[in-house]
C-alpha cells in the first residue's frame, strides 16, 4: 500500500486530501506546526485513525523536512502547506516567501537528497495569473499581484525545474479558488456565509467587506483534492489548471448567501477600505479543459451552490453553539 506525506494537513485542502487518501488505503503522514494550543480542528475526526501519523515540522525548517522525508520514505508528497492569505502576504512578505517559495525548494531538495522514487504535487494557484485577463489556462501569462502570488510563482518554477533537471515526477496543480465549510474564516466566502448565518440567528448585525467587484471562479474543495490525486497517477508528469469555468463577483456571492439565509445583503454589508489590497487581482476565471480531457476531472459544484451549502453548514454550527 502507498505512503503519502502531506504538508498543510491541518488546512482546508489537507484535511480533505487526508480523508481521500485514507479512504484509498494509503498510510498518510502529515506535517503539523508546533503551536501553544492545538490547531487541528479540521482533522480532529481522524485523530485515532491507525494509518494517520502526524509529525512536527515546518516548511521554514529544512532539517525537519530532510529528516521526515528520509524516515517516512513517501511514494507521494503533497506540498499544500503555505501562508495562503493574499492580503496578509502584504504584511508578512518575508515569511510568505520563506514558507511558500523557499519552503517548496527545501522540500524538493529533501526528496532529491533522499534519492526516493517519489511523486511530488505542488499547490500552485490562479493568483500567479494576477493581472492577465480571463479565461486563464496552462498557457496564459503569469503576472502575480502580491507577495503571495510571486512566492507561489517561484515555487511553481522550482517544481518545473526539478522535473526537468532531475527527472523527478513533480507536478503543479494551478488551482482556482475552492471553498467549503472548512474554509478559513478570513477568506471572503466563509466570512460572508458565517456572517449571514449569525445575522439570521440575531447575534450579529452587519459584516464589513472590501472590494465587491472582484470576480472569482469558486469551486468546491473536496472535488479539487480528487484532482490533485489524479495528477499524481498519470504516466507522465504535467501541470493542470483546475477551475469551474464560471466567474462571479463577490457581490453576487453575497446575494446568493444572504438570500439563502432569508436576508437582503444590501441591508447588512458595509464597506471598509482596510479590507482592500495594495494591488488587486480583478478577475480569475479558469479554463480546465486540459484536466477534463487528460484526467477526466471536472468541477460539479458551482459558486452559487457553494454559497448555499456553506450557509447551511454555518447555520447548523451557530445553532449548535447557541444551544449549548
Ligand atoms: P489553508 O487552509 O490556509 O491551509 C494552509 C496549511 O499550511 C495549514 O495546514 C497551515 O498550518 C500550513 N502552514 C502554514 N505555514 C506553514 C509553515 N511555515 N510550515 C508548514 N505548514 C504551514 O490553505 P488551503 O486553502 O487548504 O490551501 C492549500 C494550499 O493550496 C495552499 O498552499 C494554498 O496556497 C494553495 N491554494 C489554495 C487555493 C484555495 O482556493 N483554497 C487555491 C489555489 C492554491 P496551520 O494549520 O498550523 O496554520
Ligand atoms: N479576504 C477577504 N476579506 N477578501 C475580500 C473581502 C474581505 O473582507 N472583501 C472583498 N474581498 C475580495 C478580495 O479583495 C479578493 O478580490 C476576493 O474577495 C477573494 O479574496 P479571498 O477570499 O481572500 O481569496 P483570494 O482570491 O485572495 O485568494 C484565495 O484564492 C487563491 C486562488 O486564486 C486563497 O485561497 C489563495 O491561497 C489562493 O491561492
Amino acid at each position: 500500500m502507498k505512503t503519502a506525506f502531506i504538508t498543510g494537513v491541518t488546512g482546508q485542502d489537507g484535511s480533505y486530501l487526508a480523508e481521500l487518501l485514507l479512504g484509498k488505503g494509503y498510510d498518510v503522514h502529515g506535517l503539523v506546526r508546533r503551536s501553544s494550543t492545538l490547531n487541528r480542528s479540521r482533522i480532529d475526526h481522524l485523530h485515532q485513525h491507525e494509518r494517520l501519523h502526524l509529525h512536527y515540522g515546518d516548511l521554514t525548517d529544512g532539517v525537519s523536512l530532510v529528516n521526515l522525508v528520509r524516515s517516512i520514505e513517501p511514494d507521494e508528497v503533497y506540498n499544500l502547506g503555505a501562508m495562503s492569505h493574499v492580503k496578509v502576504s502584504f504584511e508578512m512578505p518575508d515569511y510568505t516567501a520563506s514558507t511558500n517559495a523557499i519552503g517548496t525548494l527545501r522540500l524538493l531538495e529533501a526528496v532529491r537528497a533522499a534519492g526516493l522514487d517519489c511523486r511530488f504535487y505542488q499547490a500552485s494557484t490562479s493568483e500567479m495569473f494576477g493581472s492577465t485577463p480571463p479565461p486563464q489556462d496552462e498557457t496564459s501569462m503569469f503576472h502575480p499581484r502580491s507577495p503571495y502570488g510571486s512566492s507561489k510563482l517561484q515555487a511553481h518554477w522550482v517544481t518545473v525545474n526539478y522535473r526537468e533537471a532531475y527527472d523527478l515526477f513533480a507536478v503543479s496543480g494551478i488551482l482556482f479558488n475552492h471553498e467549503s465549510p472548512r474554509r478559513g474564516e478570513n477568506f471572503v466566502t466563509r466570512k460572508i456565509t458565517k456572517a449571514a448565518a449569525a445575522i439570521a440567528a440575531g447575534v450579529q448585525e452587519h459584516v464589513t467587506l472590501g472590494n465587491l467587484d472582484a470576480v472569482r471562479d469558486w469551486g468546491y474543495a473536496p472535488e479539487y483534492v480528487e484532482g490533485m490525486w489524479r495528477m499524481l497517477q498519470q504516466d507522465e508528469p504535467d501541470d493542470f489548471v483546475m477551475a469551474t469555468g464560471e466567474g462571479h463577483t463577490v457581490r453576487e456571492f453575497c446575494d446568493a448567501a444572504f438570500t439563502h439565509a432569508g436576508l437582503n445583503w444590501e441591508e447588512h454589508v458595509r464597506y471598509d477600505e482596510s479590507f482592500t489590497r495594495p494591488s488587486e487581482v480583478n478577475a480569475l476565471i479558469g479554463d480546465a479543459s486540459k484536466a477534463h480531457r487528460e484526467l477526466g476531472w471536472k468541477a460539479h459544484t458551482t459558486a452559487l451552490d457553494l454559497a448555499r451549502l456553506m450557509v447551511d453548514a454555518d447555520v447548523e454550527e451557530i445553532n449548535r453553539f447557541l444551544a449549548r
